[in-house]
Formats: structure tokens, C-alpha cells, sequence
């Protein structure tokens, strides 16, 4: 089961509408998809119009006590391969409870992991902020699909959430590879098309070439409880949802992608050279910056083992991130990536 979580601290930039009509999508496309609503203000739930008899807040208590779960009803049908497991108010308090729990990181990975055969994808709808349900949901997924919209599109926004990962990187050696969206563009406006251009040239490869356009079926779609595909299929929505599906099913399937970051250099560039690159500086191994000082880049890799050094500026860096390390021929050491 390939994990996704749909996350960014702002409320109203898209989170919700992409987690609903993203699983939706999934599920047309014939792979059988988990939508977890993680929000306390459930408005997935709202959205789907299914009130499940057991939700995601009785499922994690249940987890955190080690009690059983129940065998049937854990989710609820919403249509053909498509799944959903709801969410009430009370989630809220659970973060509270959790707080003092060594474990309280990986709550939702231990329930996760025991329905992975269920399904093909899940798909995680998750609170606008960053507190310890999104540190778990962070933590269980193997991708991050991080809505923006023109409105409110702040580097400062993005840079917090990037320095959540890199915490969880350092803590618990695990990071979701994290993608952007747009949302909400209305591609009419040279204000937009603008705006697409400007992020496009900041995210580089790490921007989804899918761009949600603002559609005002997405919103009734959700006012009647549906999704996109079964309330007006022959939407711009549904249009634009359907070729976010088939790029997400792209990146997820096959590659093993590794996510890399340098913080804190005070530099005009930053690039990673390796194995994967024959040593050679590229632009398309440019890290973007996506924060004051925090630098990124996903790159796809085959099964082996890669040798690579930032070029920061004019200067040779090994990882800082990374602890695995090889000696070089020059007396110093190479950061190493091991993809199994
Ligand atoms: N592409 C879009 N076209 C039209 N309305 C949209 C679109 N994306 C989001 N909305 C509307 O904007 C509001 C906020 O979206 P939502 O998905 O709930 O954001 P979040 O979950 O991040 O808070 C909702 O009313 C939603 O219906
Ligand atoms: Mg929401």
C-alpha cells in the first residue's frame, strides 16, 4: 500500500478537495484506495457524507491500548475500490492524550501497517497545522502532496513545513518525498499564469505539472457529498483530478525516489553531484530553495549505491543529513545512498 498524506499547516488551500477527489480518481482508475480523514473538523467526512460507526479516533485508541480492532465495518464503501474511514471532533483530545507516549509518532503507522494488504493506495486528508495527527501522518507516508494556492502561496509557509521534515528526518531517520500542487488557479488571468510561471521556476521538478484549476463543480461536488467523478464527470474538476491521478500513479510506481536537503548554507546555488550524475554538475540536480536557508531536491534512483557531494556555492559538502558515508580518494568522505 503506497501512502500519501495531503498535507500543509495553512486551512483552505486545497487539502481536502485534493484528498477526496485525488482517492476518488485512484479508485476509478482501478486501484483499490483508502481515504482517511484526519481532520477533527472532519470536513472529508462532511464532504463524503458518511458518518462511519467507527472512526479514525477509535481506531488509534484502540491501537495506542493494543486493543483488537474490529474485523468488519473498519471502513465504509464509498464506491467501486474506493474506501474511507471518517473522522469526529474527538480526534483533537487524542492528541493530548498521545503527547506523553514514546510511541506518539507512529500510532497511525502501526494501524496503517496492519491494513497495508487492504489496498493499493491511502490516502491521508490532514488538519491544517502541525501538531502531532500530521507528525503522524508525516511520519506513515511514504509521499507528501502539499497543496498551494495563488492567494496565500508564502515561501515562509512552506519553509516551516519543510523544517518539520528535516526534524523528522534527524529524529526518526524517515521523511516523506514531498510534492507541490497548485490549486485554485484560474488559468485566464495573466496573474496566474504569471504566478505558475514564478513557482514552476522556484520548485522546479518538485511543482506536479497537474495544476487544479479553479472549478465551481469542485465545490458543489463537495456541498452534495459526492466527488467530482460521480457528480459531474465531464468537468474541468474531473478533468484536471484525472491527470493528477495518472502523474501521482507515475511517481509512485517503480522508482524509488530519495528526497535531499541542506540547511542553513548562505549560498547563491546549491547542486548535487555523484554516481547518478557521472560527477558532473547539472541543472536538473540543482537543489530548489524552498525556505530562507533550506535547499531540496527529489531525485528517482535504481536499485545500488550512490556516492554524491553537495557543490554549495564553491564548496565541497558532504550530507549533514546523512550519516551513511564513504571515504573518498582525496582523504575525505563521500555522503552514500544504499536505494534496496
Ligand atoms: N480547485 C478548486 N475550485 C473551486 N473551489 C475549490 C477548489 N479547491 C478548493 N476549493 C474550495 O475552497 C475551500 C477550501 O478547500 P479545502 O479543500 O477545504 O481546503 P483545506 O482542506 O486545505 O482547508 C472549499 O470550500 C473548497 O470547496
Ligand atoms: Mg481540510
Amino acid at each position: 500500500m503506497k501512502i500519501i498524506s495531503v498535507v500543509n499547516q495553512k486551512g483552505g488551500c486545497g487539502k481536502t478537495i485534493s484528498a477526496v477527489n485525488l482517492s476518488a480518481a485512484l479508485s476509478k482508475k482501478g486501484f483499490k484506495t483508502l481515504l482517511i480523514d484526519l481532520d477533527p473538523q472532519a470536513h472529508a467526512t462532511f464532504a463524503l457524507r458518511k458518518e462511519s460507526i467507527f472512526n479514525i479516533t477509535d481506531i488509534l485508541e484502540r491501537i495506542a491500548q493494543n486493543e483488537s480492532l474490529p474485523e468488519t465495518a473498519l471502513y465504509q464503501s464509498v464506491s467501486e475500490n474506493f474506501y474511507f474511514i471518517g473522522s469526529r471532533i474527538g480526534l483533537a483530545s487524542l492528541e493530548h492524550k498521545f503527547s506523553q507516549r514514546d510511541d506518539r509518532l507512529d500510532i497511525l503507522s502501526l494501524f496503517l501497517k496492519a491494513v497495508s494488504a487492504d489496498f493499493d493506495y491511502c490516502v491521508l486528508d490532514c488538519p491544517p497545522n502541525l501538531g502531532l495527527i500530521t507528525l503522524n501522518a508525516l511520519q506513515a507516508s511514504e509521499y507528501s502532496l502539499i497543496p498551494l494556492n495563488i492567494c496565500d502561496f508564502s515561501l515562509r509557509g512552506v519553509e516551516i513545513l519543510k523544517d518539520i521534515i528535516i526534524m523528522l528526518k534527524e529524529f526518526k531517520g524517515k521523511t516523506p518525498i514531498c510534492f507541490y500542487l497548485l490549486n485554485q488557479m484560474d488559468k485566464r488571468s495573466r496573474f496566474a499564469l504569471t504566478f505558475i510561471q514564478r513557482v514552476k521556476e522556484q520548485l522546479g521538478s518538485l511543482l506536479l505539472s497537474t495544476v487544479i484549476r479553479s472549478n465551481v463543480h469542485l465545490k458543489e461536488a463537495a456541498a452534495y457529498g459526492k466527488n467530482i467523478f460521480d457528480y459531474m464527470p465531464e468537468s474541468r474538476g474531473a478533468e484536471d483530478f484525472a491527470a493528477l491521478a495518472k502523474e501521482i500513479l507515475n511517481i509512485t510506481s517503480g522508482k524509488a525516489w530519495t528526497q535531499l536537503f541542506l540547511k542553513g548554507e548562505k549560498v547563491d546555488n546549491v547542486y548535487v553531484i555523484g554516481d547518478f550524475n557521472n560527477w558532473q554538475k547539472q541543472e536538473n540536480y540543482k537543489l530548489r530553495k524552498v525556505g530562507e536557508d533550506i535547499w531540496t531536491l527529489n531525485i528517482p534512483l535504481e536499485k545500488g549505491k550512490y556516492r554524491y557531494k553537495f557543490l554549495a556555492g564553491d564548496a565541497w559538502l558532504t550530507d549533514p543529513h546523512n550519516k551513511l558515508s564513504e571515504d573518498d580518494s582525496f582523504g575525505g568522505k563521500n555522503s552514500l545512498i544504499i536505494v534496496e
